[in-house]
């Protein structure tokens, strides 16, 4: 998807994936143990309702903080990279980095491997599946098939698109502002973003430090300072706090700094308040990986 497309599209019902995988991926996602001192898993920091942190900087093992809000896993397969800086590729190529991440869970594939192939449930379920002895790839490969299923499909917004419903007359109103005022030049695809790289502050500067996780930290130019991939809207009435920092602890706050330093201006209060109404109309479906209470091990 390319930027300036300007098109929202609806989430897709259903998605590919390996189902026996998937809910491999699904017990790894939730087990501390994959942690050096066995406290911190995947959904310590990717809630299971909104797939986000409530924190505004990320708690790993010993209590560390981390210094990047955590983006929710939902609907993160349509990302075009992943990481605030598009450091993966994509979700099978991220899960090492928490998993490395000293200040996350501080593993290495040697101890890992060792964990999955002496226990009781993996052991068997990894020979299964990949027909060869548990590994950090056929690990990662799970994980990021659970991710996939992540999906939260038939949002009001979504049913809207597909003519099969209508919105309420504010969240209507919000849409059009959203296209008027120029946010879809930014958020726009499956994910109302997650497909491009921008900059926070294109118009009105934002505080910059040398611990962002942003495109200047890859790529050291300095054009690339404070520069992000895009952050998707989907469900994001359920992703406080928000930005890169987590320094908006609202929609609102969240909405108004947005405008100003992206777009040069100042939202009427009357604006908020429809772009609020029109964002919730993108909260969708939980995930069914997620509502199915499967086997645990
Ligand atoms: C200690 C908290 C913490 C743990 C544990 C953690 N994450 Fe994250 N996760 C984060 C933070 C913070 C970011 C954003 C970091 C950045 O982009 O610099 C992130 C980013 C991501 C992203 C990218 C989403 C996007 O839109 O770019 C994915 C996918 C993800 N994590 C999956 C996982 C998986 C899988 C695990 C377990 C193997 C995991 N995370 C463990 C905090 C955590
Ligand atoms: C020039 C591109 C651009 C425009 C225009 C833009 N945004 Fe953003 N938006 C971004 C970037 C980049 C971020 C991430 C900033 C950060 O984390 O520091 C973001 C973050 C957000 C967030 C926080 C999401 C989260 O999970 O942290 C919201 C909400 C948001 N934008 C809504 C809007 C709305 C509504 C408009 C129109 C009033 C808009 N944006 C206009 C690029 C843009």
């Amino acid at each position: 998807m390319l930027l300036g497309q300007n098109i929202l599209q609806p989430i897709p019902r259903t998605i590919d994936y390996d189902r026996e995988k998937a809910v491999l991926g699904k017990h790894l996602f939730f087990d501390p143990k994959l942690s050096r001192d066995g406290t911190v898993a995947c959904v310590s920091c990717h809630s299971p309702t909104s797939g986000a942190d409530t924190r505004a900087a990320s708690v790993g093992i010993k209590g560390q903080e981390g210094s990047a809000n955590a983006p929710t896993v939902f609907n993160s397969a349509f990302n075009f990279r992943q990481m605030w800086n598009g450091a993966a590729q994509d979700l099978k190529d991220q899960v090492r980095i928490p998993l490395h991440n000293p200040r996350e869970m501080d593993m290495d594939p040697g101890r890992i491997t060792k964990y999955l192939r002496s226990d009781p449930y993996y052991g068997p379920r990894f020979e299964a599946i990949y027909h060869r002895p548990a590994n950090f790839e056929d690990m990662s490969d799970s994980i990021a098939e659970f991710e996939k299923a992540l999906i939260t499909p038939d949002s009001s917004f979504d049913r809207y698109l597909r003519g099969e419903g209508q919105l309420p007359e504010k969240a209507i109103k919000g849409y059009k502002l959203f296209k008027r005022l120029g946010c879809i030049t930014c958020h726009n695809g499956i994910n109302l973003g997650g497909n491009s790289y921008q900059k926070m502050g294109l118009i009105n500067r934002y505080h910059w430090s040398e611990k962002n996780p942003d495109r200047f930290s890859l790529t050291h130019r300095p054009a690339d300072k404070n520069v992000y991939k895009v952050p998707t809207l989907r469900n994001v009435a359920l992703t406080a706090p928000y930005f890169h920092d987590g320094s908006a602890p609202t929609l609102r706050d969240a909405l108004k700094k947005m405008a100003h330093h992206n777009l040069g201006f100042d939202l009427q209060p009357d604006e908020i308040e429809a772009l609020v109404a029109f964002l919730k109309t993108l909260t969708g479906k939980t995930p069914t990986i997620l509502q199915r209470k499967d086997s645990p091990k």
